[in-house]
């Protein structure tokens, strides 16, 4: 593992040198506005009392803990804001551990990669998964290598880097597995807001001790740099939770919790209607050319990624860069997430080129 480095930021910075124009579908950041009332609640806070600077409660700002809990219709104590769904997922996957009996974590393969380097770090045996060709996940694959040595089930979706939506009975089985093996089950649903087959379900609902579910405003409202997130926990992991999150951060940023919380009381739902089909659009008009480069690719159900596969050009790091020197498009190696998709490369739909991007890819593949 190299934190320091992650193969991403080596690949942006590659691009970056490169002496051509690249288009950048490497990270997930989004590209698109983030809601108004976000960036006014930046503006306001900028004119607070010096008080409003000043350590927020540990747990979160109290009311967007409670805009929070009223959203997913969870007790509040439930529900502790983080430095972004990454803290979240790293407070539930550490607590999960410690508080369960085995020492396995139960990964999808292809996976989203900080789940691997975090079992790694908190020094788990992982065993992985191989999800369908469509990317979706059966459950029946996880409860075969449950046993009572497993202590997490980590997923997310919507899926990154697949694009699958999980809809709510593989969770609701993810649950029961987790139940029946004395583990924790941990639903990462960062992607919540980027559903595009109406069968995204949150394992909120289903109100379990074996179920925690790690979220944020990252995606959802466009803002990756404010590191606002959420863990909602089980009880019997509140308290180590609120240790280690104390310990580590203290709290997370005042302003961006003031924004977030702000941007949740005043965005219509239009916002994120417009940004689902903003990026249907995108989707579709790159699978397009895919199809018309003769790839083979996953549509994706969910999220802003595409797999995909071009015949003779395997997705190593290598040939990523080639993409970037030779066609002008800079993608992810599928050796990134896991060793299911080796061979193919993840494109992340967050630029405003994508049709650009497309069409380079197309006379690339030719
Ligand atoms: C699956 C998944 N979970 C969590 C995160 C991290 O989100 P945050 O910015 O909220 O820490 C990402 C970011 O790309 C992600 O893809």
């Amino acid at each position: 593992m190299d934190d320091d480095r992650p193969l991403f930021f080596h690949l942006m910075a590659y691009a970056d040198d490169a002496d051509r124009d690249v288009i950048d579908m490497v990270s997930g950041d989004p590209d698109w506005e983030p809601p108004a009332a976000l960036r006014e609640g930046i503006r306001e806070f900028a004119d607070a009392p010096v008080a409003a600077y000043q350590y927020p409660p540990s747990a979160g700002d109290t009311e967007l803990r409670e805009l929070l809990a009223d959203r997913h219709e969870v007790p509040v104590e439930r529900l502790l804001v983080t430095n972004g769904g990454g803290e979240a997922n790293h407070l539930a996957m550490a607590c999960g551990l410690d508080a369960h009996s085995g020492n396995e974590v139960i990964l999808t393969d292809p996976v989203y990669p900080y789940y691997a380097d975090r079992a790694e770090l908190l020094d788990a045996d992982v065993t992985y998964v191989p999800v369908a060709e469509d990317g979706t996940l059966d459950p029946a694959s996880v409860r075969r290598v449950a046993s009572d040595e497993t202590a997490l089930i980590v997923a997310c979706s919507p899926n990154n880097p697949t694009g699958a939506v999980y809809g709510e009975s593989v969770k609701r089985e993810l649950a029961d597995i987790a139940e029946a093996n004395d583990a924790l089950y941990v639903s990462d649903e960062v992607y919540e807001e980027f559903d595009f087959s109406g069968r995204f379900h949150s394992a909120v609902g289903f109100d379990s001790p074996n179920v925690a579910v790690t979220n944020s405003v990252s995606k959802a409202m466009a803002t990756t740099g404010l590191r606002v997130g959420y863990a909602i926990l089980p009880d019997r992991l509140l308290d180590p939770a609120r240790t280690r999150h104390m310990l580590t951060n203290v709290a997370v940023t005042a302003p961006g919790q003031y924004a977030a919380a702000k941007a949740l009381r005043e965005t219509p739902d239009s916002y994120y209607a417009e940004t689902r089909a903003m990026l249907e659009s995108r989707i579709e008009t790159f699978c397009d050319a895919l199809d018309a480069a003769g790839a083979e690719y996953i549509r994706p159900r969910g999220a802003f990624y595409v797999l995909a596969r071009f015949d003779g050009f395997p997705g190593t790091l290598a040939n990523a860069k080639r993409l970037i020197d030779e066609a002008g498009v800079a993608g992810m190696p599928g050796e990134a997430f896991g060793t299911a998709r080796e061979e193919w490369l993840r494109f992340a739909l967050v630029t405003p080129r994508a049709d650009a991007a497309a069409d380079r890819l197309t006379d690339y593949f030719a």
